[in-house]
């Protein structure tokens, strides 16, 4: 019986980690149930020049993903749709990946507000405690942001904020963001090949270590 991932696309800047970890799912054999923001479609159009739409979302996702994508690898769930199966706690799937996360979505999730199916899949995730990971963007955050991803980690989400390491060796943006797409993936246990692991010594990534150190 299929059981997917939800993944849920807010309207913060880094939708190429949204691309990042659903690539990731679907080429370890995961299922997943996608959920787009309205204010998603605003950081997608921006940040890939394509629109993101219902009644297209098949065509704009491949478009998106650069692969073309079957009917039982993915769902869509609008996100209007308070109706739709990740609303429900009874509906199969194995958690929840909120990336990008706006910090709108962080409070939302984190008071229980369930404005849209994205937070309230989130938060039907949480209280059926299944894997939660939220993948914050902004910078500087302020004390009431914080606030709200201290109540996520409290109440059992993983909060991964994007924030690559340089230390995996990128020499490239699609590598950096591929960090924090394997990170993700590793919070959930899905296997990957996205970033090059830390194995114990120094100048595995780009730059040697200076002579003598
Ligand atoms: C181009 C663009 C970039 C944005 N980047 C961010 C961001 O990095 N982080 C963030 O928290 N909000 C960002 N926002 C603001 C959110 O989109 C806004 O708070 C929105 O209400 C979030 O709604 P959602 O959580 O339902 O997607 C951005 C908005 C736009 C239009």
């Amino acid at each position: 019986m299929r059981c997917p991932w939800v993944v849920g696309v807010s309207g913060a800047s880094g939708t190429p980690y949204a691309r990042a970890v659903m690539s990731g799912l679907l080429d370890a054999g995961e299922s997943v149930d996608l959920v787009v923001s309205r204010a998603a479609r605003l950081t997608i159009l921006d940040e890939t020049g394509e629109s993101f739409r219902d009644a297209h979302w098949k065509d704009d996702l491949a478009r998106w993903l650069g692969r073309e994508v079957g009917e039982a690898d993915i769902a869509y769930w609008p996100a209007g749709d308070l109706a739709a199966g990740p609303s429900s706690g009874s509906y199969r799937v194995k958690g929840m990946v909120v990336v990008p996360a706006s910090t709108a979505a962080c409070a939302g999730i984190a008071i229980g507000l369930s404005k849209d199916l994205l937070q309230r899949a989130a938060d039907v995730n949480l209280k059926e405690r299944r894997p939660v990971v939220v993948v914050p963007r902004e910078t500087p955050v302020s004390r009431s942001h914080l606030q709200h991803l201290l109540s996520l980690h409290d109440a059992g989400a993983v909060v991964l904020p994007a924030s690559p390491g340089f230390y995996a060796g990128a020499t490239d943006v699609q590598q950096l963001v591929d960090f924090v797409a394997g990170r993700v993936l590793d919070a959930i246990e899905v296997p990957h090949t996205l970033y090059t692991r830390w194995r114990g010594e120094l100048g595995g990534g780009l730059g040697a270590p200076p002579p003598g150190r």
